[in-house]
């Protein structure tokens, strides 16, 4: 028997909707929509806040201070941890310290998995056979080695760091207050900073819970709040993923560039719905998308007016405030 796929209802809807969406992006030039999920995010899709990251970047680099990226789902913790990671190996202290850098993107691990991932990110060796406290001993006496022999310290990411195993947690603790007093006795003067430096993130609930289960570090670190996107930054957030879609990114001009078929106002009405969160925004957009392209099957303009954005704001109220 054959299953008649032409036959099905809901597939010629679907395919109705996708020729819908179809045309309103040929329409504006866009080879695909703009609003999509990228699973390997471009960095040239990103706004940077460049106070905020440079706030970052030298709390790091003073040497005082373990960092908590804070905020909630969708804010950017991910994104600004990863232009960190790109400028952090171009950087030196005020002892011309020079840094490596490991990230730890995936979460729900236990103590060994957390140790082999930190090593792996370090670049470090290890046996497979090993106990998790003998991975994080490598790790911390290579950490030493390449502070003193190549004058190197270390800046581990760690994302969304409530979300392991909190055995997992004391494996960060030790690393975070590196060198231990048996190593500072040993090197002398050679060894008298901290050589690890902690970037994590996670939602203000999870920096709360660090406040009372691990004060140990808590105390040590500084809590940032990642900023909401401005209304000018929202504009050029939707600039970007459109000149993406067109292919015209890399000529991309952030002190001129076009958001048509949006208009300017249409941005702030989601902006303000989105309340500067770059994941809903873009939510919100996509949902004008797909307003904008029935409007233009129907009537032939393919504008993203305000009154599109607030009645898409409005459709999606209850369900940003489900997934806040
Ligand atoms: N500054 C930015 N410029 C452009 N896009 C951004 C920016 N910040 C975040 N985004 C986009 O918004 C979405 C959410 O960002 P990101 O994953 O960094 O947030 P998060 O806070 O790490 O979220 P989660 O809590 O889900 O891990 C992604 O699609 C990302 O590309
Ligand atoms: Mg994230």
């Amino acid at each position: 028997m054959t299953i008649a796929i032409h036959e099905s209802a809901l597939i010629r809807h679907f395919n109705t909707r996708k020729e819908t969406l179809r045309a309103w992006e040929e329409n504006i030039g866009a080879r695909f929509s703009p609003f999509r999920g990228f699973k390997m995010p471009d960095s040239r899709l990103y706004c940077e806040h460049p106070d905020f990251l440079d706030s970052i970047v030298d709390l790091i680099i003073t040497n005082e201070r373990h960092i908590f990226l804070r905020g909630p789902v969708g804010s950017g913790k991910s994104t600004l941890m990863l232009l960190a990671l790109r400028d952090l190996p171009t950087l030196a202290d005020r002892r011309g310290n020079k840094f490596i850098t490991g990230y730890v993107g995936m979460t729900g691990l236990y103590e060994k998995q957390m140790s082999a991932a930190i090593a792996d990110s370090l670049r470090i060796k290890y046996r497979r056979s090993w106990e998790s406290s003998q991975i994080i001993d490598a790790v911390a006496q290579e950490s030493v080695r390449r502070y003193i022999e190549e004058k190197s310290r270390t800046a581990l990411f760690i994302e969304d760091v409530a979300d392991n195993q909190e055995a997992a947690f004391h494996k960060l603790r030790y690393l975070a207050d590196l060198p231990t007093e048996e190593m500072k006795d040993d090197y002398r003067t050679a060894l008298d900073e901290p050589i690890v430096t902690l970037v994590m993130s996670g939602t203000k609930l999870y920096w709360n819970a660090m406040l009372s289960f691990l004060p140990q570090i808590a105390d040590r670190t500084e809590p940032l709040d990642v900023p909401a996107l401005g209304d000018s930054k929202a504009r050029e957030f939707i600039g970007r993923r459109i000149a993406y879609a067109k292919g015209t990114i890399d000529s991309f001009d952030s002190a001129n560039y076009d958001v048509y078929p949006f208009h300017d106002d249409a941005i702030t009405v989601l902006n303000t719905a989105a309340r500067g969160n770059p994941r809903d925004l873009r939510m919100l957009a996509r949902g004008c998308q797909q307003v904008a392209a029935e409007n233009f099957k129907r009537a032939g303009s393919p504008d993203v007016d305000p009154e599109i954005a607030r009645l898409v704001s409005e459709a999606y109220e209850t369900i940003l405030k489900e997934v806040r």
